[in-house]
């Protein structure tokens, strides 16, 4: 594990989008993993300046996101498709035909899950997969458990991060109670990954995912196996280790 702790949010973010925007310079045609919530949104507003600017190129880029609530319509403003749409796809030259986020609209988990993981296969692996963190160490959805799960699967969320996710919501009844999220075989699948993670309400939860031991009650110290990840903590995030 390579860990990067640069001095704020801002720097972590310039950071972050200078790996992906690298990748997709020396690899135009790749296929990137990607991530919602608030921890990716500097990353992908640097990706959107960058591409302004001409520095980066995303029209052979693929992409396939973590997860998707189950019940959601694409075009509910709380849908990850909507956030992806909104804070990058609709800002970058990528064609959103190459775009992938499981179809949180289907409740049929079956036609959702491994269809989804052979598309991820069939173009190729992931090159590289952007992960943020949950409060309770989760990565995607795949919240702790007994065991780590292998392939897309659905998933209930977990109490805590019903409570996290609320403050996106008018309030906790509204956040759906399940998703459908790739498992942790097909995130450590990706031959690249790289982790954001921000604030000190996190640095307890850094400590225990990248210090501790590799348990699946806290999901992100997997990525302590995975031969090739980049974790970029901003300073209060790494106020634990
Ligand atoms: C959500 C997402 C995760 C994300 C996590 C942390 O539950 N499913 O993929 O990493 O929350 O989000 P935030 O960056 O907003 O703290």
């Amino acid at each position: 594990m390579n860990i990067i702790i640069a001095d704020d949010y801002e720097k972590m973010s310039r950071i972050a989008a200078d790996i992906i925007a690298e990748k997709v310079r020396n690899q135009p045609k790749c296929v990137l993993g990607l991530a919602t919530g608030s921890t990716p949104i500097g990353t992908y507003e640097n990706l959107v300046a960058d591409c302004k600017a001409g520095k980066v190129d995303f029209s052979d880029v693929t992409t396939f996101n973590l997860d998707e609530y189950v019940g959601l319509q694409p075009e509910n403003d709380q849908s990850y498709r909507y956030f992806m749409n909104t804070n990058l796809f609709d800002h970058v030259n990528i064609d959103k035909a190459r775009t992938h986020v499981p179809d949180g609209s289907n409740p049929d988990a079956a036609a959702v899950c491994e269809p989804y993981d052979e598309a991820i296969a069939s173009a190729g692996g992931i090159e590289l997969q952007l992960l943020g963190l949950g409060h309770n160490g989760h990565i995607g959805f795949n919240e702790p458990a007994d065991e780590f799960p292998v392939g897309t699967h659905i998933v209930d969320l977990t109490e805590t991060t019903i409570q996290a996710n609320s403050r996106l919501f008018d309030n906790a009844d509204q956040v759906p109670r399940q998703a459908y999220t790739m498992g942790i075989g097909t995130i450590m699948g990706a031959r690249e990954v790289l982790v954001v993670v921000s604030g000190e309400d996190k640095a307890e939860t850094v400590a225990l995912a990248f210090s501790g031991p590799v348990r699946p009650q806290v999901p992100a110290s997997v990525l302590q196996l995975h031969p090739n990840c980049t974790i970029v903590l901003d300073k209060a995030a790494a106020s634990a280790l």
